[in-house]
């Protein structure tokens, strides 16, 4: 441990200790940072039986600075526990950040993958995209998820292709018929975004394998890359950065979404449309794994980089972002779809059952599930503040009122009709899955009071209270 570790161990445990808990958008069903900032989920994974989410954080400042892993276990991915920061800063192949990775389990070992961020002092001399930073490749290990031995790089910048600009990052590593393979979102110096992959027998000696790209250039930059398969279904997932043009203008500032890959990904293969994750305000750098009953669970950073038109007002509180709630990917009649894990429904307490129309005050986190829509006829208020609708071939959620959506205005998706809408909404955020899980909404909210109108002429709805 380096003297500016033992610092660091410090300075969180103040700013932790110093955080406002009680703040009235803390949420009580997604994971938040217990002080200052946090991004994107790292090493997801169920080791030994127990969940584990690290995750992007800066406790010292609520908008973002230098990242470290947090920390989080659970038993049933509801309920977490806060473990401390895992991984710090602390290295000069990681000085200006231990940026994102994954974890990868095998022969009851944890093997945690990252990028070491450093940056070299600012000088108008770089223009931090072909100089003046460098992305390292770091594995560290652990064997009961609790203690972590020492930092091992891996690559460096010299190791990855001399096309690429030095934005390579984020590696996300699978095994294959006994080999080891390894994505990272890349930048080339044409300013074309790919994702790369590398090979090992070891896990620890990586060599360049391949690259994965669209036919036509699709973005400048990918983050986050992750390549898995669900019901028989491959998928090649990408946070992507500058995508242009008609079809992207009423949206985020980047997207996240996912291509379907035919063929074989480490040989001939063809990439599908991209199709995004989530269509609402709050979703980036989702990263999926397998539990050990088999399951394939996403889980999404709520909230958008470099965004400037909508902010959050817990910022105030000395907070800012949260995880989305665990979803379960799975495929049905040939489309991607996304559910909350089942874990919620043992949570679930039945308040209200109707038909047609469903106007309550009653809760904050709830679940309004609305079953059996017919004819299209659908329409929801939540907290006097955001309306959810479906009109002219359009799923809609648009903020009516400032204080709510603290500058988000409105999203949608073409669909063709609507027959099954689910909301689960927690103290400041809400997650609409449109359609058995084929359209997910995502977005922060600040209710200034609880309130849900559901108006679905035949439909049935259930309003249920979550149990913490
Ligand atoms: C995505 C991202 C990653 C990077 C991390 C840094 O939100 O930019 O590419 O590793 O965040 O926090």
């Amino acid at each position: 441990m380096t003297a500016l570790t033992n610092d660091l161990i410090k300075l969180t445990a103040d700013a932790e200790r110093n955080a406002d808990r009680d703040g009235r958008f803390r949420q009580k069903l997604h994971l938040m940072p217990p002080a200052g900032w946090l991004n994107d989920p790292n090493g997801l994974c169920q080791f030994k039986g127990i969940y584990h989410a690290f995750f992007q954080y800066s406790p010292f400042n609520a908008e973002g600075g230098v990242k470290m892993w947090g920390h989080y276990t659970s038993h049933d991915m509801i309920q977490w526990k806060y473990q401390g920061v895992m991984l710090y800063p602390d290295q000069p192949f990681d000085c200006s950040g231990v940026y994102s990775g994954c974890a990868f389990i095998e022969n009851g070992k944890m093997y945690l993958y990252y990028t070491g961020n450093a940056k070299l002092e600012d000088s108008d001399n770089y223009d931090y995209i072909n100089s003046g930073r460098e992305s390292n490749t770091v594995l560290v290990t652990s064997t009961d998820g609790a203690h972590f031995g020492r930092k091992r790089l891996l690559m460096k910048n010299s190791d990855y292709p001399a096309d690429l600009t030095l934005h390579v990052r984020d590696p996300k590593v699978w095994k294959e018929d006994g080999t080891y393979y390894m994505l990272q979102g890349a930048r080339t110096k044409e300013d074309v975004g790919q994702a790369v992959i590398f090979r090992s027998e070891d896990r620890i000696h990586w060599t360049l394998y391949s690259r994965v790209e669209t036919k036509k250039k699709f973005g400048y930059m990918w983050e986050c890359p992750d390549y898995f398969e669900v019901d028989g279904v491959k998928i090649l997932s990408a946070s992507v950065q500058g995508l242009e043009g008609d079809e992207w203008k009423d949206r985020n500032v980047y997207q996240s979404g996912y291509f379907t890959v035919e063929g074989d990904i480490l040989g001939e293969y063809s990439l599908s449309d991209y199709r995004l994750w989530d269509y609402g305000f709050d979703y980036y750098a989702p990263q999926s794994f397998d539990t050990e009953d088999g399951r394939r669970i996403q889980i999404g950073w709520m909230g958008m980089p470099d965004c400037k038109e909508y902010t959050n007002r817990t910022v105030e509180d000395g907070w800012q972002h949260c995880f989305t709630f665990p979803r379960e990917v799975f495929v049905k009649d040939g489309i991607v779809r996304q559910r909350p894990i089942r874990e919620l429904e043992e949570r679930k307490i039945l308040l209200e059952e109707t038909k047609n129309i469903l106007k309550t005050k009653k809760c904050t986190v709830y679940e309004a599930v609305v079953s059996n829509i017919s004819d299209d006829q659908f329409h929801a208020v939540l907290a006097e503040g955001l309306t959810a609708e479906y009109e002219n071939n359009r799923f809609k959620i648009e903020f009516k009122n400032d204080k709510v959506s603290c500058g988000r205005k409105y999203r949608f998706a073409g669909m063709d009709h609507v027959t099954e809408v689910r909301i689960l909404s927690d103290e400041s955020s809400v997650e609409i899955f449109v359609n058995d899980g084929e359209y997910v909404f995502s977005t922060r909210y600040y209710p200034e009071e609880p309130g849900i109108c559901i108006e679905a002429e035949g439909a049935e709805i259930r309003l249920y209270e979550i149990s913490e």
